[in-house]
């Protein structure tokens, strides 16, 4: 049996090296084995709950399929869509919603984050919480339990999503599949190495931390963002920890082994960070500048990426029409005739 591998981005910024090396690289990678069947997409209704200004999800939705397409991704091979181009995902959604525990979403990182934060404000606990916010989870388990993915790539911050998703599926089974499993379970796919890779100043490369590294930044961008990574104060010459630096975190993410431990042995010597960021930049600017081509190439074609995106919608309506026929059959929504 083939093993079906799904995962997705959100359309609501530039993507960046956290995006490509938790999820976009091991998915490319994991759709080039003989056995995979692949089902990448842009999340554009997730962008929905986090951004309200229609030309910023526009422009990302754009910039996310080039990212795919230009690291590597064929789409003849794999299944490649925008989920707002699947009608059956949001009728899902709310099939997944009636049986979802109010409780389960309660304990959702995302949601909870909020509230702790309105909290220590001494707001109202849901002050400015949208539904969209609230539900997300229920959204993702559609776009995983659709396709009966069976591996999820992500990094580490979406772990709780995928097992809610298994949840909320194998809640589903019990209720309505009649001993049969309608869906499967899921099972997210993370590289240890890159599962949280950290941003500029430590912290978890995000969007919302404002400390990202864009992936496709012309070389001088590149080398100015690598300039802003926080380092410790120690002198050229004075020894440094590899295992204390997350510029050293940032450079194992894209070396070979040798190449590693070279990095270490100099850092170790004392080599200055300067030059370690020059040799980060180097590394970098080597792993994406033929990929950065590709990716300014496809921008100037928006018409093509648009045939690209339809043409994975329609084959991904090929799977999810039928099944959400049998799904609405085992609710007991079925055609009187
Ligand atoms: P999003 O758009 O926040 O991130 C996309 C992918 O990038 C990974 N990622 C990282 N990995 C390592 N280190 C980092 N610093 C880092 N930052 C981001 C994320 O873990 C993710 O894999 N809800 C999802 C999108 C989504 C989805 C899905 C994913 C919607 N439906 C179904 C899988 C399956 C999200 O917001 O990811």
């Amino acid at each position: 049996m083939k093993t079906r591998i799904l995962t997705g981005i959100t359309t609501t910024g530039t993507p960046h090296l956290g995006n490509y090396a938790g999820a976009i690289r091991p998915a490319i990678v994991a759709s080039r084995e003989a056995n995979a069947d692949s089902f990448y997409f842009l999340a554009d209704y997730h962008a929905l709950i986090k951004c309200d200004d229609p030309q910023r999800i526009q422009q990302s939705r754009l910039e996310i399929a080039a990212t795919w397409l230009a690291s590597g991704l064929d789409a003849e091979r794999v299944t490649f869509y925008r989920q707002s181009d699947i009608p059956e995902i949001p009728e899902l959604t709310w099939l997944l919603t009636c049986v979802a525990g109010k409780g389960l979403l309660n304990r959702a990182h995302a949601y909870k984050a909020s509230v702790d934060k309105n909290v220590e404000k001494g707001e109202d606990p849901d002050a400015g919480i949208t539904m969209g916010l609230f539900s997300y989870p229920v959204l993702m388990a559609a776009d995983i339990l659709m396709f009966n993915a069976h591996k999820v790539p992500v990094g580490r911050d979406q772990i709780q999503h995928v097992e809610m998703a298994r949840d909320i599926g194998q809640r589903f089974n019990h209720l309505f599949g009649n001993g049969k499993e309608l869906f499967t379970a899921p099972e997210a796919l993370i590289e240890e190495s890159v599962a949280t890779l950290p941003g500029l100043d430590g912290r978890k490369m995000s969007k919302s931390y404002d400390n990202t590294i864009p992936l496709f930044g012309s070389a001088k961008q590149l080398k100015s963002t690598i300039a802003r990574i926080v380092t410790d104060s120690r002198l050229p010459g004075e020894p440094k920890d590899p295992d204390d630096s997350h510029l050293f975190t940032l450079y194992q993410a894209f070396a070979t082994p040798a190449q590693l431990a070279e990095f270490r042995a100099q850092l170790l010597d004392g080599l200055a960070w300067g030059e370690a960021k020059q040799r980060l930049f180097e590394l970098l600017d080597n792993e994406l500048s033929g990929a950065r081509e590709r990716y300014h190439a496809l921008m100037a074609r928006p018409g093509d990426l648009e045939d690209i995106l339809q043409a994975g919608a329609a084959k991904a309506r090929k799977v999810a029409t039928p099944f959400l026929g049998e799904l609405r059959e085992a609710v007991g929504l079925r055609n009187f005739r």
